[in-house]
């Protein structure tokens, strides 16, 4: 049995900037079938941060790649992304290539390796503003100075004639973000950009973001697997599991009253006191699912203590589980026993096994960082 009823997300805006519809990915070789991401629908208003969060493997980057027209010839891609009302599924590279860096752009996590460490970072922001716009090389590097302050570098005048190398990790995060938003791009997609700097770079790079969206109006999908980060610097936010999109609500909602149960999980990691240092969740039967099928059903049900026929039986939509409608129901989840809308509150540690609700496997860390441990990933 699955549930018929895919319902469209709403965005805040009655016009998304991004609209993201049953976008299917696998990658197919000889010998297997990866379902990277499984019919997973977004809508992005102009102006809005939202948070894409979840374990490691559950098609974060391959959602963001997707719509950058960046995934491998291996990828198979179904449904539709529509960026300002141009379908990007099935379009030619050309046409990708004209859209790229223009009207929607990504960061990613080490600058380093996106960087050419022989190019000046003014040649390298100024090669996209000569591409796109027809600026001369010297028009280019004045612009270059400009976006670099945009992006809080001092002395950016001088800076623009450095290279890469001579810039510590959070400046070069900066330059990335200057190339990526040089040509005022409507899109901006920023896969884990804080993860490889240390807390208080972090800092100055969500409030980069932040102020490109004030002042730019930029519109930001913010992949990452930090709940520190989604707090700070999300309006919304779209909760994957397995490749499926399993709850998506406006960040307050989420973080007072997640639904799923795999949400849960993700928030009683976080806010359980006593979550300091290296200690772990208690190991309990259940892996994160292999992506090799399509099963008809919950994917989070064997780590799930609510799970049923019912979820073993059909796979779940995304549905309405706020009670308002219309509009303002934004709020949703793919899960047949969703929580009632409570927030649920830090509470003591539960022994091992005997968790009232939520997964009844390792979802994550105390600290927040939803990174799985490589051995908890299936098949591997
Ligand atoms: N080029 C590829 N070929 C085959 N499998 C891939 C490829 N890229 C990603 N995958 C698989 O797709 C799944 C989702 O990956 P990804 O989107 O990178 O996860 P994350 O949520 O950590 O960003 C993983 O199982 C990954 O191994
Ligand atoms: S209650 Fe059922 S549908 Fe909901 S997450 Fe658990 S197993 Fe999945
Ligand atoms: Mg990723």
């Amino acid at each position: 049995m699955t549930e018929t009823v895919l319902e469209p997300v709403p965005s805040a805006a009655a016009e998304p900037v991004l609209s993201v519809r049953d976008l299917s990915v696998s990658f197919h070789s000889d010998t297997r079938t990866v379902h990277a991401v499984d019919k997973v629908s977004y809508d992005l208003a102009p102006g809005e941060v939202l948070a894409v969060v979840g374990e490691s493997g559950c098609g974060k980057s391959v959602t963001s790649m997707a719509a950058m027209g960046l995934l491998p010839p291996t990828a198979r891609i179904e449904g539709s992304i529509r960026l300002g009302g141009r379908e990007l599924v099935g379009a030619s590279e050309k046409e990708l290539r004209h859209v790229r860096g223009k009207d929607i752009a990504m960061i990613f996590q080490e600058p380093m390796t996106s960087l050419n460490p022989v190019l000046t970072v003014g040649r390298q922001i100024g090669e996209v503003l000569r591409r796109h716009q027809g600026l001369s090389r010297k028009e280019a590097k004045a612009r270059a100075v400009e976006l670099l302050e945009l992006v809080g570098i001092p002395a950016p005048a001088l800076r623009v004639d450095e290279y890469p190398h001579q810039l510590s990790g959070g400046m070069r995060q900066r330059v990335m973000i200057a190339i990526a938003v040089a040509c005022d791009p409507a899109v901006l997609i920023a896969d884990e950009p804080t993860t490889a700097l240390d807390v208080t770079v972090q800092a100055g790079i969500l409030e980069v973001l932040q102020s490109l969206r004030e002042r730019l109006g930029t519109a930001i999908v913010l992949v990452t697997h930090d709940l520190g980060v989604v707090a700070d610097a999300a309006d919304r936010v779209l909760v994957m599991y397995a490749g499926r999109a399993v709850e998506q609500a406006p960040v307050h909602d989420l973080f007072a009253s997640g639904r799923h149960p795999y949400t849960r999980g993700l928030l009683g990691a976080v806010l359980r006191p006593g979550g300091e240092g290296k200690r772990r969740l208690p190991e309990i039967p259940g892996l994160v699912p292999s992506l090799d099928s399509q099963p008809d059903a919950c994917t989070f049900a064997p780590r799930c203590s609510r799970a049923d026929d019912t979820c073993t039986g059909g796979r779940p939509a995304l549905r309405a589980v706020d009670r308002r409608s219309g509009e303002d129901a934004s709020h949703r989840a793919a899960c047949w026993h969703p929580h009632e809308e409570t927030a649920p509150g830090p509470g003591p540690v539960p022994a091992p096994g005997t968790e009232p609700d939520g997964p009844t496997g390792p979802v994550g860390t105390p600290s927040g960082d939803l990174e799985a441990r490589p051995d908890q990933e299936a098949g591997k």
